[in-house]
């Protein structure tokens, strides 16, 4: 079986911080939410990789390589244009050739890995294996109504109207019997080539298709709030690692990750919570659920729940800094230039909130 990871689109729904990045390389606890999905598949000895690439297939290749790190070996597919998942399969098509695959968004996280699921799907020989999640609010997903003997009945995208509350989650296993459908399929509104309509057409072609409802924790991160939700995961189970310099007027209190260059003075860090290589954190209070990247400078300053990215500098700011998400090279800063105001240089759809 081969993988077939999907690191194109557009990001939208986090910008700015994709404005110019990747949103798959977004990091949760300091690791880019991609590579959880590489790392899962190699788990589940999927190691022949296939990555479609869109506008940043450039940042994609820089941070994953050829994929030794990862055990894997990967081959870029660049589509074209961002037209809709479906596509990413005709995209791929050649490559795939009449392997059967598991694909795996970019942008989502599996708690549990994708071990039985693949297993299983190797043992049954079906055309597809979906994943159905049951979530409070499928309007913006993939949703299956199944019948009394949990078969699929029908597959909706985006349903306007509530038909259940069974999401198809971001990991799909396929057979080659996939190829004869995409080619008939005709973009949805939104104008993509939907996979619900290429898993529906396995169905009205009478093929088999397998579904999963799984309790995994399963996070879309498309958002600034699921990302935060996906780092709360991972950085739970945490452990206490210290390779950094941490002085004696700091305290760390449970599982915490100081990284190698990282430098604590006068400060708590209380865990779960990971501070990256080369970070200085002085005078100030890292709250539980806080991934810190690289080269950052945290001065003066409290902080909990919260992404920052690499190389931001947060100083002198006395309210404490909670459920935010924070790009790289950020400055946030207590300015003592009168007049006293809130001074902001914000990229497009930036959001601030002030108290
Ligand atoms: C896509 C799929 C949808 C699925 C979702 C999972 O949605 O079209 O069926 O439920 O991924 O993350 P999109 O992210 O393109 O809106």
């Amino acid at each position: 079986m081969k993988g077939l990871v999907l690191a194109g689109g557009k990001g939208s729904r986090l910008r700015p911080l994709t404005a110019t990045g990747a949103k798959q390389l977004v990091p949760v606890a300091n690791k880019p939410v991609l590579f959880y999905a590489l790392e899962q598949l190699v788990a589940a000895d999927v190691t022949d990789i296939g990555i479609i690439t869109g506008d940043t297939a450039d940042q994609v290749m820089h941070a994953v390589g050829d994929g030794a790190a990862f055990g894997a070996s990967i081959t870029y597919l660049p589509q074209p244009a961002p037209l809709g998942l479906a596509h990413a399969i005709i995209t791929a098509e050649h490559w795939l050739g009449d392997s059967s695959f598991c694909m795996f968004l970019g942008d989502n996280f599996l708690g549990g890995g994708v071990i039985p699921y693949a297993r299983r799907f190797r043992e049954q020989g079906c055309a597809a294996q979906i994943l159905l999640r049951r979530v409070d609010d499928p309007s913006s997903l993939g949703v299956a109504v199944l019948d009394g003997d949990g078969r699929v009945l029908r597959l909706v995208e985006k349903p306007l109207d509530h038909i259940s509350d069974l999401a198809v989650i971001g990991v799909y296993f396929f057979g080659p019997e996939i190829h004869q459908i995409t080619p008939l399929l005709k973009p949805s509104a939104r104008g993509e080539l939907e996979i619900t309509d290429a898993i529906q057409g396995l169905i009205d072609a009478g093929y088999h298709v397998r579904a999963e409802t799984i309790v995994d924790d399963w996070i879309d991160t498309g958002k600034k709030d699921d990302m935060l939700e996906a780092n709360r995961l991972i950085l739970g189970s945490l452990q206490r690692r210290i390779e950094g310099a941490v002085d004696a007027e700091s305290t760390l209190i449970g599982p915490v990750v100081i990284e190698d260059g990282a430098s604590i003075v006068a400060s708590t860090v209380r865990g779960p919570a990971i501070i990256g290589a080369g970070t200085t954190v002085r005078d100030a209070y890292i709250g539980p659920f806080t991934a810190i990247g690289p080269a950052c400078e945290l001065t003066g300053c409290e902080i909990e729940h919260s992404i920052v990215l690499e190389g931001s500098i947060i100083r002198h700011v006395e309210r404490r800094i909670a459920d935010s998400l924070i790009g790289r090279e950020v400055v946030v800063e207590r300015s003592p230039l009168r007049p006293q105001a809130i001074r902001l240089l914000l990229g497009d759809h930036s959001r601030v909130e002030v108290v």
